[in-house]
């Protein structure tokens, strides 16, 4: 078990919590701390300029961009294995990547994607057939909404390209063995695309370990600026030609990708964060924690204290919305922080989510409802895409008390 610091030293982190809204809706985005926000507010101030053009300012904001990118490469564990590209976000990010995957197919190569996932890992695969790929699904349960491996190995084959499926549903919270499902593709000779968004506000991210190709997240869910990145292994990268301009040469990554380059004022906020990271990882250097020095220990370290704050949180929403026989969990009933993450959804027999909503709301809790963009899955369930699920979505740095303050607001119309 981790040392785990003072809940108010961690939100004093985050100056946002301080108001009188309680936010349990974090898988939309997280909120950032306050040496984020000044770091950011410093670029803007000091150093808002092109990259490159050799006077003291655009040198500052040449290292400020590379740093980031050196620190995002570190926070997934991918150092020398390959780059992280850095865009607005994870669906222009996969965009970007089918586009460039696409100028490679060949008619009756196949591509594999996940009726599990957030629409941004299904649509611009989809798009694939127009250049003659062929498109198998991989299923989900429509009881539970699960992932099964053999019913993946069902659908691989030599012509297997791309396996395009979610580490955690954002849905149903549930987590994917990423690490047996890029062995199982890898052996047919094909490459996975991973979107790690619903996971990677939760846990460490191990691409190292886990040996995937491709793997997107989200930085704004991640205490971070709104921007996506998405890690790219050197072998699978060097396959494809990048979409930005064709003086840029190939091997600029990850550039090449970066249509347009990238946001400076977030890849300054991006560099802030090793100080939240030192902090939750109790490293005593926490002030002058950097993105240049911060390592993947660091980060692991920072992420299994989140994930030990977050275990009493998930115990506490599950049990209390458990205790409703009208309610339905969608998504795992357990608790245990290695088969879900916090993000819980649930509908009840009788009572309209969008009602349920508006209790919370109106007592002043940030939840809402919906398909959450994941909205192949709910069809396949049988969850009316609208008004969907309702969804409560706690991080590290909500609490027990927070889950009981919302259940005690919602008792009364959970249990009829
Ligand atoms: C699981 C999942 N994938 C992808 C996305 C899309 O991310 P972005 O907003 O960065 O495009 C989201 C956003 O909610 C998500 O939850």
């Amino acid at each position: 078990m981790p040392h785990l610091p003072d809940i108010d030293a961690v939100r004093a982190q985050f100056p946002s919590l301080a108001r009188e809204m309680v936010l349990l809706e974090n898988a939309g985005g997280s909120q950032v701390p306050w040496y984020v926000a000044d770091a950011i507010r410093d670029h803007l101030l000091n150093d808002y300029v092109q990259l490159g053009a050799g006077y003291p300012a655009s040198d500052r904001a040449t290292a400020t961009v590379e740093r980031a990118h050196r620190f995002m490469d570190r926070f997934v564990n991918g150092e020398g294995l390959g780059r992280v590209i850095l865009g607005s976000s994870c669906t222009s990010l996969m965009h970007v990547l089918a586009h460039s995957i696409s100028r490679t197919i060949q008619p009756g190569d196949e591509i594999v994607v996940c009726e599990q996932g957030h629409e941004a890992n299904i649509g611009c695969w989809l798009e694939l057939e127009r250049y003659g790929a062929v498109i198998r699904w991989w299923r989900v349960s429509p009881e539970t909404g699960s992932l099964d491996l053999e019913d993946l190995r069902s659908v691989l084959s030599e012509r297997t390209r791309i396996v395009a499926f979610p580490h955690v549903s954002n849905l149903l919270g549930e987590i994917v063995d990423v690490k047996a499902v890029a062995t199982m593709v890898h052996a047919a000779g094909g490459r996975v695309v991973v979107d790690g968004v619903a996971y990677a506000p939760h846990r460490a991210i191990d691409v190292r370990d886990w040996n995937v190709d491709f793997y997107a997240w989200s930085t704004y869910k991640v205490y971070g600026p709104h921007m996506g990145g998405l890690f790219a292994r050197h072998d699978a990268i060097a396959e494809l030609q990048g979409p930005n301009h064709f003086f840029i040469p190939e091997d600029e990554i990850p550039y090449k990708f970066e249509l347009g380059g990238v946001s400076h004022e977030g890849c300054a906020g991006l560099c802030a964060l090793p100080r939240l990271l030192a902090f939750l990882a109790n490293d005593q250097s926490v002030a002058a924690a950097d993105a240049e020095t911060c390592d993947f220990e660091v980060v692991q370290q920072a992420f299994a204290t989140m994930a030990a704050m977050e275990a009493p949180v998930q115990k506490r929403l599950l049990e209390r919305l458990g205790a409703h026989d009208s309610v339905r969990i969608v998504g795992p009933v357990s608790d245990d922080i290695r088969v879900r993450v916090s993000t819980v959804s649930m509908v009840h027999a009788s009572i309209d989510p969008r009602r349920i909503v508006e209790i919370a709301c109106s007592a002043g809790f940030g939840i809402r409802h919906g398909h959450m963009y994941a909205h192949r899955l709910c069809t396949q369930m049988h969850i009316e895409t609208d008004p969907g699920v309702v969804r409560i979505s706690p991080v590290h740095y909500n609490t027990v008390s927070e889950i009981d303050r919302l259940c005690d607001v919602l008792e009364e119309t959970l249990s009829k």
